[in-house]
């Protein structure tokens, strides 16, 4: 008996060890909480379906639905996704840092998806990597047709003290 009350009285002083070194370590390191956004309980209101992001652009074959997600764990890489209706078109991606204005090229992939009598438009991917942190990058999709120029800033540099605001969109529809 004695010797199972020493074993958990071990493990205990191993637990206690362990918490109190993750809180050593989360006190050096200050990334916590940075951000003072609490979701509200109440239903949010929904964004009206006239509002300018769900307008259908003019021009043949125009790129929809236009999004961009990080592409690598540390910030040097991002997926520019797009939809086109009319045909596949490229999935070439022309971009450039605000400090250089020489274009550089990406290709990517277009899929297509059916789901019962549905069929999806044709929907690109594509990667741009080596990309520099904390960097105004614009760049231009629909190569060949309608093209449309957007822009983005890269994430600062991975690292213990590094703010970072990001969003999380659930889209189950
Ligand atoms: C698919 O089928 C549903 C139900 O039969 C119908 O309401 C809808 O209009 C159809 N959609 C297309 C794109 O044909
Ligand atoms: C649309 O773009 C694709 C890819 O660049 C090209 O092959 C096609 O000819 C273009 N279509 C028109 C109508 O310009």
């Amino acid at each position: 008996m004695m010797r199972v009350f020493e074993k958990m009285g071990r493990t205990l002083h191993l637990g206690f060890l362990l918490a109190l070194s993750l809180v050593l370590i989360l006190n050096v390191a200050h990334g916590g909480k940075t951000s003072t956004f609490v979701r509200k309980v109440e239903k949010t209101v929904d964004m009206p379906f006239d509002s300018d992001v769900f307008a259908v652009p003019p021009g043949y074959n125009a790129p929809q639905q236009v999004h961009i997600t990080q592409g690598d764990l540390e910030g040097k890489a991002l997926i520019v996704s797009w939809v086109t209706v009319d045909e596949p078109g490229s999935s070439e991606v022309h971009y450039w840092s605000e400090h250089s204005k020489e274009k550089k090229k990406a290709d990517g992939k277009v899929v297509t998806y059916r789901f019962f009598n549905y069929t999806s438009g044709f929907i690109h991917h594509t990667t741009i990597r080596q990309l520099k942190h904390n960097t105004k990058y614009h760049y231009e999709i629909g190569i060949g047709n309608t093209t449309r120029q957007f822009w983005f800033i890269t994430p600062p540099e991975v690292g213990p003290d590094v703010p970072y605001t990001f969003g999380l969109i659930g889209d189950l529809g």
